[in-house]
């Protein structure tokens, strides 16, 4: 089989996406400051890794990616409703989103909540645009209750409330780690499930992908705290020293910053090992785990 390269792959999933978001809420009947608030945010430019991670799980199975293409704009409108909900006064209280003012700072805080709400519902009705000739109703249902665990209190929100409620806190490693594995690992988490279960993985697959998954997500939060740290603002697009000024716990904080490298290679090198074991045709999901691993931004 023909083997793909991440950086061809990427950019054309990501046109195929933002010009799908674009035209998903392009039509909606609704008032124009709503439509303006949520385009603002999903326009701003994310690295758009978990449609990616879905594109790559179908092309893993030589599904034809554009198939998952409700799945993965669904997964980066929740994404991207978190972040402008994490940016919030009464969280993280960030100026800086995506290289750019936070939605709030543009369209104040009701408005940003609200967007956020409307991307939140809006995903459930795109999933459910997926064609019945491509995920019969049943599997259809099983990758929306998948989408809502992962986003829900058992998922991201589970997660950022422990962030929350940690903060100025000092917590364990197992603790931090449930924050991890939550607030960022659970979406990571569903976009590669979400590709395998419309591909039609088997129950062996299935367990393998989602402990990739799971070690993915602990690697990519991992990385994020170390670029809070120590990244350029230019690159990352948020403000650099957030965690700290917010008084979080994060693998740096309690591990130092060679503790945390050290963690999120373990995390990677483990991810790799579940990887292997699918039998599956894996060099795109391969590069974007050693992109996890290694990027600035
Ligand atoms: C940032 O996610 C928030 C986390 C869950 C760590 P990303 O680093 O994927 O943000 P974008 O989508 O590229 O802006
Ligand atoms: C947030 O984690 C994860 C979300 C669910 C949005 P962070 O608070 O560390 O994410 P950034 O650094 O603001 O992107
Ligand atoms: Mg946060
Ligand atoms: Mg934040
Ligand atoms: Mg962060």
């Amino acid at each position: 089989m023909e083997t793909r390269l991440l950086d061809a792959f990427a950019e054309e999933y990501k046109q195929l996406l933002e010009t799908e978001l674009r035209k998903l809420v392009d039509k909606l009947i609704a008032p124009p400051i709503i439509k303006e608030s949520m385009i603002y945010s999903l326009e701003a430019g994310g690295k758009r890794i978990r449609p990616l991670l879905l594109f790559a799980t179908l092309d893993a199975y030589s599904v034809d990616p554009k198939k998952g293409l409700f799945a993965a704009a669904a997964v980066e409108m929740i994404h991207t409703y978190s972040l402008i909900h994490d940016d919030l006064p009464s969280m993280d209280n960030d100026d800086l989103r995506r290289g750019k003012p936070t939605n709030h700072k543009v369209f104040g805080d009701a408005i940003a909540v609200l967007a956020g709400d409307a991307l939140l519902t809006y995903s459930f009705e795109v999933i459910g645009k997926i064609s019945s000739d491509f995920a019969s109703p049943d599997t259809l249902l099983k990758v929306i209750i998948e989408m809502a665990k992962a986003a829900g209190s058992e998922g991201m929100v589970g997660g950022q409330v422990a962030d929350m409620e940690g903060e100025g806190k000092s917590l364990t490693l197992q603790e931090l780690e449930y924050i991890h594995i939550h607030k960022t690992g659970k979406l990571l988490r569903f976009s590669v499930l979400a590709g395998a279960i419309l591909a039609g993985a088997t129950e062996s697959q299935l367990e393998h992908l989602s402990a990739f998954a799971h070690h993915l997500g602990i690697a990519f939060q991992i990385q994020d705290d170390i670029l809070d740290l120590v990244g350029n603002q230019q690159l990352i697009g948020k403000t650099v020293g957030s965690d700290t000024v917010n008084h979080k716990s994060t693998y740096p904080q309690l591990l130092s910053l060679e503790g945390a490298k050290e963690a999120l290679d373990k995390q990677i090198n483990q991810a790799k090992v579940h990887l292997k074991k699918t039998g599956l045709h894996t060099n795109l999901l391969e590069e974007i785990t050693d992109l996890i691993a290694s990027r600035d931004h």
